[in-house]
């Protein structure tokens, strides 16, 4: 890693998606209407993959870019449930609840703000209204450790959870006083344990880098210490500096950010540290153990990217239950109201709380599925894709083929005839390198504010 100048990289940092969809959520707009999502859904055969958002958290991680609700009322919280279960009804009026659900998740905000008995709650209401759950699937939990317990477990373990994705983010406690959360690794630790006693099978940790007081050295020192934890999986997170569109993150004191040509030094080294410690990069900010289905569906090229990260379950309806939630067809992305109001009253007017969305063009449909097999396998199958589209690939892709020349230059990216394949190196600039197979993306290219940046 020594012989890679990092500096001569830093020109690549430069707004840019995150590809979690694509077209990205930049392009929901209003011409997506309620009546094209009912009927997606009404005409929907695949397998569910139900995502519920529990929004509430108690106080705010200033780094954090997701949709939260600060809250510590009782009432608002049973109020939301009581919520949920109505939207549930009102989805199993227009589509097939006897569809297969293969994956189930619960995002957040902070899911284990709610108590045992209301998680209880929650999954058996959405287990009797979709009463067909594949012996396999995937019953996952974003968990905060420092708000869990044994209770909450017993009923994740009751309903078959088998992944918790526990939230770290950085174990320095100079750099936890600056994103406002001081979680000790005694509490992680705790936490992990207690899954793993409940024989919980998958367990990630979420890593974020590029915070604040962040270094190069601070940074190996919180990968030694989630390595010890031993997880299943963990995520390692570029973070999303997007302070006009977040108002905590515009409490940090920018110059104390680390720099680009640091961040593409701690990423290294993170590739490095977890490769020499019997782990593998998956995607563009995952880390998987060999014998993980994430690792094999990657050997195969079989390795899909959602809304929810990198998965091998590729083509099942993702169906967004919940405040902001967004739901994902093979053909259209849909996504919820993030006002509260807006939410309760689209329930209590017999709607689902839809807000906007797209439909997916045919070009739309081809670049989606270029750009996510960019992302999750760092290379793309030239002859697949023309036989899959039928389309003359270096005719249809030849301006961004132009635009990754200086990839190619750079050697981090190779093209044949039958192939594009990006280098390790690369992979750090993966954002950069599907740009150029982004239509919409030259309407941002002036606008500063558009999107994290890519490094
Ligand atoms: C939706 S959060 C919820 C998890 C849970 N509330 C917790 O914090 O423990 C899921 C993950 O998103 C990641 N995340 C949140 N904000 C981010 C940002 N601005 N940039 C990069 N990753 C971010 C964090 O790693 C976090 O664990």
């Amino acid at each position: 890693m020594s012989t890679i100048d990092f500096e001569k990289f830093s020109k690549y940092s430069k707004p840019g998606p995150r590809y979690t969809s694509y077209p990205t959520a930049l392009e929901f707009d209003d011409g997506f209407t309620y009546d094209n999502y009912l009927k997606y859904l009404e005409n929907g055969t695949e397998k569910l993959s139900l995502y519920v958002h529990l929004p509430f958290c108690r106080s705010a991680c200033y780094f954090c870019g997701c949709n939260v609700v600060f809250t510590s009322k009782e009432e608002k919280l049973s109020q939301y449930i009581e919520y949920l279960k109505k939207e549930i009804d009102i989805l199993a009026q227009h589509l097939d609840t006897s569809r297969e659900v293969i994956q189930f998740h619960f995002g957040g905000g902070t899911p284990t703000f709610y108590k045992a008995f209301e998680l209880d709650e929650i999954v058996s209401y959405i287990k009797t209204k979709f009463p067909n759950w594949s012996s396999n699937a995937e019953i996952s939990v974003e968990i905060d450790p420092r708000f869990f317990n044994e209770d909450q477990m017993k009923v994740f373990a009751k309903h078959g959870f088998n992944r918790i994705s526990f939230g770290v983010q950085d174990f320095d406690p100079k750099v936890q006083q600056e994103i406002h959360r001081i979680q000790p690794f005694e509490t992680t630790k705790a936490a992990v344990d207690l899954a793993r006693r409940y024989g919980i099978g998958s367990i990630n940790v979420d890593l974020i880098y590029g915070l604040p007081y962040q270094t190069f050295e601070s940074f190996q020192s919180t990968l030694e210490q989630a390595f010890s934890l031993e997880p299943d999986r963990l995520a390692v997170f570029n973070y999303a500096h997007v302070p006009w569109m977040k108002k905590t993150m515009r409490k940090f004191d920018e110059t104390t950010l680390p720099t680009p040509d640091v961040k593409l030094k701690i990423f290294r080294y993170t590739i490095d540290f977890f490769e020499n410690n019997g782990y593998k990069m998956v995607g563009m900010d995952h880390f998987a153990k060999p014998e993980d289905e994430l690792f094999a569906a990657i050997e195969k090229g079989e390795l899909h990217r959602n809304f929810q990260g990198y998965t091998t379950k590729g083509g099942a309806n993702l169906i967004g239950i919940g405040l902001t939630s967004i739901g994902e067809g093979s053909r259209y992305y849909a996504q919820n109201t993030k006002d509260m109001k807006v939410y309760e009253a689209a329930i209590d007017a017999g709607k689902l709380p839809f807000e906007r969305g797209v439909e997916l063009s045919d070009d739309d449909y081809l670049r989606k599925a270029v750009i996510m097999e960019l992302m999750a396998n760092f290379a793309i199958d030239i002859k697949r894709v023309e036989n899959e589209h039928g389309i003359d690939f270096k005719t249809y892709f030849s301006d961004a083929l132009r635009d990754l020349e200086e990839f190619v230059k750079a050697d981090l990216v190779e093209i044949t005839d039958e192939k594009i394949t990006v280098s390790t190196t690369g992979t750090l600039l993966i954002r950069n390198i599907a740009m150029p197979f982004d239509a919409y993306m030259h309407q941002y290219s002036g606008n500063k504010k558009s999107f994290s940046k890519t490094v």
